[in-house]
């Protein structure tokens, strides 16, 4: 049995050999620890894999629920084309300060539009501003709202948008069916809404590395 120990220093392996050093990653993880954000950020090798999926995928049209500091929305929205765009939606205003600052060092206020405000509100408000569907989805705010994110994310998709979600583990404790934990019930039921859900087909997967133990869903909208 391996410990938490040995997924961190595999973690740091991976990313000394396959995560080139950058400047403005790394600064922008600096001003959220600054700046005492929570440490909730994709760790650098789960950033590469958002950026190599939404390569992979050809998106150019990215919604990104849950901004923090952007470090994220980074990694994502520097594989998008020059005339792409990424949408992200952050609650806490002085997160969206410091996210608004980071994606500026990264040169992308073009590209990105980070919007304040409770997403649920804000999908709302998107829906009435007639919003484009989107390419990819990334769900990681909270998680209580994940059912209500999922809903949405539906609703702005087309055939062949992918939707990826982060928390969907947690150290297994999604296996307690009576948990107390919104959080934990939110992801339960978002599972439940998956495996219901006919116009989505899913899978997820457990990850283990310098977050500790949880995972990821990853689903592609079939119709
Ligand atoms: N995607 C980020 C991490 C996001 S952490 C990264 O990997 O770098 C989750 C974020 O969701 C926090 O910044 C939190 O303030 C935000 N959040 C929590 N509740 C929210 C809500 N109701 N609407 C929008 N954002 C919310
Ligand atoms: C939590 C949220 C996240 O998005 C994350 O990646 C890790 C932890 C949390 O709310 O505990
Ligand atoms: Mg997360």
């Amino acid at each position: 049995m391996q410990s938490a120990d040995t997924w961190d220093q595999v973690d740091r392996y991976i990313t000394e050999r396959l995560i080139p050093q950058d400047p403005v990653l790394e600064q922008a993880l600096a001003s959220n620890r600054q700046a005492k954000l929570p440490s909730y950020d994709v760790t650098p090798a789960q950033g590469k894999l958002l950026q190599l999926l939404v390569q992979m995928h050809g998106s150019r049209r990215i919604l990104e629920i849950g901004t923090l500091g952007g470090y994220s929305t980074i990694w994502m929205a520097r594989a998008l084309p020059r005339d792409g765009q990424l949408v992200t939606l952050e609650l806490d205003p002085v997160h969206a300060r410091v996210a608004k600052a980071n994606l500026s060092l990264a040169g992308l206020e073009e590209r990105v539009e980070l919007r304040v405000g409770n997403a649920l509100d804000q999908l709302a408000e998107m829906e009435r501003e007639g919003v484009e569907p989107f390419d990819f989805i990334f769900i990681d705010a909270d998680k209580p709202n994940n059912p209500g994110y999922l809903q949405w994310a539906l609703r702005f998709s087309r055939p062949g948008t992918v939707i990826f979600g982060d928390n969907v583990i947690r150290d297994g404790e999604i296996l307690q069916e009576d948990s107390t934990d919104l959080r934990v019930q939110g992801v339960r039921t978002f599972y439940d809404l998956l495996a219901a859900e006919p116009r989505i087909t899913a899978s997820a997967i457990q990850t283990v590395g310098s977050k500790g133990y949880d995972g990821f869903v990853l689903g592609i909208v079939t119709s």
